[in-house]
C-alpha cells in the first residue's frame, strides 16, 4: 500500500504535496475546509501481489510510452495484465495519469467501455503515472 492525500468529497488522488485551490476531478475548493486527507492505504501497488495474487493482475495499470514528434509522447494506459472485467457490479470507474506527480488526465468510465485510455502530452519527463479506479477493490497504481 502506498500512502497519498485523498480528496473527501470524490476521491481523487494527488500524489504530490503541492495541494491546489480546488480538487481537479470534482472542482471543489480547499479554502472552505480540508478537502483532501493523508490516508495510509490509499493506493495498491505491486508490491500487494504476494497478498492479492490474481486480482492484482486485473487492477495495476499497464502504461506503455512512445516518443512522438516534436516533443510529445503517446501515453497509453489499460486496466491491467489480464483485462478488468467490465460489468454492472464490477468495473474500473476512472483512469488518471500523472506526469512528476502531478495529475495530467482523468478518463472516466462506464462498464460498456474498455478499460483503458491515452493522452498525447508534450513532455522531457520518464517519470509517469497511472492510478486505475476499481468500484470494488480501490485504487492501483503503476509508476515507470
Ligand atoms: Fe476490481
Amino acid at each position: 500500500m502506498k500512502k497519498a492525500l485523498v480528496c473527501s468529497v470524490c476521491g481523487h488522488i494527488l500524489l504530490t504535496k503541492n495541494i491546489p485551490d480546488v480538487c481537479p476531478s470534482c472542482c471543489s475548493g480547499t479554502k472552505i475546509f480540508k478537502l483532501f486527507d493523508e490516508k495510509e492505504d490509499a493506493l495498491h501497488t505491486k508490491e500487494d501481489v504476494a497478498v492479492a495474487g490474481e486480482t492484482e493482475k486485473k487492477h495495476l495499470p499497464v502504461i506503455k510510452v512512445v516518443d512522438m514528434e516534436n516533443g510529445y509522447k503517446n501515453i497509453s494506459v489499460t486496466v491491467g495484465e489480464l483485462e478488468h472485467p467490465m460489468i454492472k457490479e464490477h468495473f474500473i470507474s476512472k483512469i488518471c495519469i500523472y506526469i512528476d506527480d502531478e495529475f495530467v488526465s482523468m478518463t472516466v468510465l462506464t462498464k460498456d467501455l474498455k478499460p483503458e485510455t491515452g493522452i498525447k502530452v508534450k513532455t522531457d519527463s520518464k517519470n509517469i503515472s497511472a492510478v486505475a479506479h476499481c468500484n470494488i477493490h480501490g485504487s492501483w497504481i503503476t509508476s515507470i
